[in-house]
């Protein structure tokens, strides 16, 4: 069985309602662990795990933690970035909706160690039962102590409060989202400084995914070595994987890095509806490259994904079968961007019109050799010149096709004729 269900190992076993639940299954038993150690010893076994970012960038977890607790701030915040507004990713709401306590362990285990004051869940406004658990969670979780004053009888004081967005998707981008907290529009800043010396209300703040925040307790549990013997050299642990598209067993699922995405495809989602063939799979959501089915084999790991100029660490596989047609996809992606581009740099706000218009050439079979060489060259400022992520990541599927669909592209240009 190639699941290793580390992280989502109470799934299904406890109602997420119920903090009793929780505690008979070990919860909280590690942030009372992490509470007895020194607080550097905490952030060397997040280091030695070498735990990066689940949220998509792949960041080494334990330098976020050392650049806060280096901070000498009377305020500090810690943000779990609940927004996950990346198309074909579902694995956060999961982590939510099964076992909300964990998240908060995790976020109260690196306050702690960081010395943060404060915390905050921006969790994405469709969230709704996500958003209702989290607060129940937190208020249960007051209750016996494990958040508020003199938590677990020590002089530390740490809470938690839940905010919400509005359905735009930038404000997944750390920056935005600190203003959208700020009660500003979302759009990003400048960096440097980075949010780890100037974030929230300009205090020294550390944003992680939910995934990454939910892996600390099972750090603290298993020591940072023996976690980092899971998975790659490079991507150390287990990834929970959203598997949507054309297969017949959608869902999340978790695995150690490493594992080949055919593996995913086939044995976890169990291949493909109605025995069709792949046309083609999307990775990590519409800022990911989309990819044809003889590079299956490929194993998830953020090196491996790296090498599309893609950071596409929060682990969407979407799959498209042989009825689908590249520019159709395509389209939507850059429509998608379009629509939540925030406007403030002309790359992205200018370029995702441009780009539609050249795609919607290769549909109406009217485009010229002339369009190849202008969809490139314009994916390519769109990614060099934005400002922030969203627009540094958009153009990665239409590079990505240029790369591995060429056939497609000729055939519109070549057969003006056929429909
Ligand atoms: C446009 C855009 C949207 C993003 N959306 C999310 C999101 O929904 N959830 C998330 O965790 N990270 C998202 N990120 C990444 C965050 O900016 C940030 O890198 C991440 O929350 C850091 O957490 P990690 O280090 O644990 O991965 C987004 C980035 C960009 C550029
Ligand atoms: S890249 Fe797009 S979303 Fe990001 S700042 Fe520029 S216009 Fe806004």
């Amino acid at each position: 069985m190639i699941e290793m269900k580390l992280v989502s190992k109470r799934f299904g076993k406890i109602n997420p309602l119920s903090i009793d639940d929780y505690i008979k299954l070990d919860g909280y038993k590690n942030l009372a662990k992490a509470l007895k150690m020194e607080k550097t010893e905490i952030i060397e076994q997040v280091e030695q795990a070498y735990l990066r970012g689940r949220g998509g960038a792949g960041f080494p977890a334990a330098i976020k933690m050392m650049g806060l607790a280096k901070e000498a701030c009377d305020e500090k915040f810690v943000i779990c970035n609940a927004d996950e507004g990346e198309p074909g990713n579902f694995k956060d709401r999961y982590l939510m909706e099964n076992d909300p306590h964990q998240i908060l362990e995790g976020m109260i285990i690196v306050a702690y160690a960081t010395g943060a004051t404060k915390g905050f869940i921006y969790v994405r406004g469709e969230y709704q039962k996500s958003i209702s658990l989290l607060k129940w969670s937190i208020d249960e979780a007051k209750k016996k102590g494990f958040l508020g004053q003199n938590i677990l009888g020590k002089n530390f004081n740490f809470d938690i409060e839940v905010r919400s967005g509005a359905g735009s998707y930038v404000c997944g981008e750390e920056f935005a989202l600190i203003e959208s907290i700020e009660g500003n529009p979302g759009r990003t800043r400048v960096k440097p400084p980075f949010p780890t010396s100037k974030g929230l209300y300009n205090k020294p703040t550390l944003i992680n995914n939910v995934e990454t925040l939910s892996t600390i307790p099972l750090i603290i549990e298993m020591g940072g070595k023996n976690f980092a013997k899971i998975g790659t050299k490079s991507s150390t642990g287990t990834k929970l994987i959203s598997l949507s598209g054309n297969v017949k067993n959608k869902g999340v699922f978790e695995i150690p890095f490493g594992v080949p995405i055919r593996d995913v495809i086939f044995k976890l989602g169990g291949g493909i509806e109605n025995d069709r063939k792949i046309k083609m799979v999307q990775l990590g959501g519409a800022c990911g490259p989309i990819i044809p089915e003889y590079m299956l084999d490929m194993i998830i790991d953020f090196e491996r994904f790296e090498e599309f100029d893609s950071k596409t660490g929060a682990g969407a596989i979407i799959v498209m079968d042989e009825r689908f047609d590249i520019f159709t996809v395509l389209l939507k992606v850059v429509k998608f961007f379009e629509h939540e581009s925030c406007g403030k740099c002309t790359p992205c706000r200018e370029g995702h019109i441009q780009l539609a218009n050249l795609i919607i050439k290769f549909i109406e079979r009217k485009a010229t050799v002339k369009d190849i060489i202008s969809l490139e060259s314009l994916a390519r400022v769109i990614h060099q010149a934005s400002l922030c992520g969203l627009g540094q990541t958009s153009p990665t599927a239409i590079i990505s096709s240029l790369k591995y669909f060429r056939d497609d592209y000729l055939d519109r240009i070549e057969h003006p004729e056929r429909t």
